[in-house]
């Protein structure tokens, strides 16, 4: 265990700042707990950056965030700012710090909670024991491929991208999600459009070749459409999965939203020296303001920032099992809610959650 966590927080927009509150009361509760102390250090990202500064990454941020152990972000994006070109827009901060961190692997768990089972979209017998974990790649592929633009060809506008993938970039993604299966079920699926697309010929042979050193790890491939079926229709079957830039935030949209919520599910972007904890739902601007989003996966990113960046895995299981019992005891948020079970708003799920922990 660290005796001391440098966290920068960056609470962005919309609900961001609200469930970033929860979780900085969920962490004051574990430092209580277990006599860690936490730094807090907060700085701007997003819409909320832009207003301020007129850059969505400013420098200062940039420089919070490298001066610290982790970094926690609520989430970025909002109306106001819909109209801004791509690169001036609130995305383009979380992006940024992405790439400047260098975070190039990105873990999204998909867990099915048992009390939780009748807010998925699936029949109960499918979705039941879901446990699966996608592994994204984040700092490269189509999201940062040169050549990029909008441009006029023949006199008419065209807009293009480029998917690229370096050796190095698969090999050590692909590495990690090895490490990672291999501490799991020991089942690692690889996705990409290899049927079509060469640089998923290229992604194909370079997990191919990183599986050698790891033989006790099964290893599938699955093209992109198809691993979008068989998750609707055979989840439980997936344990790793692995992926790039584009596939895997598709893929983990839909793995979230097969659990139940998008309000349930953490995710931590990890590199050689930097980690950023966030949570895979967007700045929700329909709820923002009112107190009532669901805290829950932001609480479970400050759990795996715990785990991985403070080397605290006894407290980020207190967290988990805390909303597990919380689950049991019928409290929702409103985006999980189901007749019969009593709703709470932001700051009361996150009393109940703290009362379990303490
Ligand atoms: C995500 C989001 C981001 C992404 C957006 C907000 C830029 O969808 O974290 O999955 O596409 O990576
Ligand atoms: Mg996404």
């Amino acid at each position: 265990m660290k005796k001391e966590c440098k966290i920068a927080v960056l609470a962005g927009d919309g609900i961001g700042k609200e469930i970033m509150e929860a979780a900085i009361e969920v962490l004051k509760a574990i430092s209580q707990k277990y006599g860690i102390n936490f730094q807090f250090q907060e700085a701007l990202i997003g819409g909320s950056a832009i207003d301020e500064t007129g850059d969505p990454l400013p420098e200062e941020t940039l420089k919070i965030a490298k001066e610290s152990d982790a970094v926690l972000l609520g989430a970025v994006g909002g109306e106001k700012w819909d109209n801004l070109p791509t690169d001036k827009r609130p995305e383009k901060g979380l992006l940024r710090i992405r790439k400047e961190l260098d975070l190039f692997a990105n873990l999204r768990p998909g867990k099915a909670y048992t009390p939780l089972l009748d807010a998925s979209p699936l029949k109960e017998n499918l979705i039941k024991g879901v446990d699966l974990l996608v592994i994204r790649e984040l700092t490269g592929g189509i999201y940062f491929g040169e050549p990029r633009g909008i441009e006029e060809r023949n006199g008419e506008k065209v807009g293009y991208n480029t998917m690229i993938y370096y050796e190095h970039e698969i090999e050590r993604i692909a590495r990690l999600a090895f490490e990672v299966a291999r501490g799991r079920r020991k089942k690692l699926t690889s996705v990409d459009k290899a049927n079509v697309l060469e640089v998923s010929a290229v992604w194909r042979e370079v997990v191919n070749k990183v599986h050698a050193d790891y033989q006790d790890v099964e290893l599938e491939h699955m093209y992109i459409d198809n691993c979008a079926m068989q998750l609707v229709r055979r989840p439980r079957d997936f344990d790793v999965i692995v992926t790039g830039n584009l596939f895997g935030d598709i893929l983990s949209d839909e793995a979230g939203a097969l659990t139940g919520s998008l309000g349930m599910l953490p995710s931590a972007s990890i590199g050689e020296r930097y980690a950023l904890y966030e949570p895979v739902h967007g700045s929700a601007p329909d709820i923002a303001g009112q107190g009532i989003a669901n805290p829950i996966a932001m609480i479970l990113s400050a759990a795996m920032m715990l785990d991985l960046t403070c080397k605290l895995p006894e407290a980020a299981r207190d967290i988990e099992n805390a909303i597990d019992k919380v689950l049991e005891e019928g409290y929702r948020t409103g985006d999980i809610w189901s007749p019969g079970t009593k709703k709470v708003n932001t700051k009361e799920m996150t009393e109940k959650i703290i009362e379990h922990i303490l």
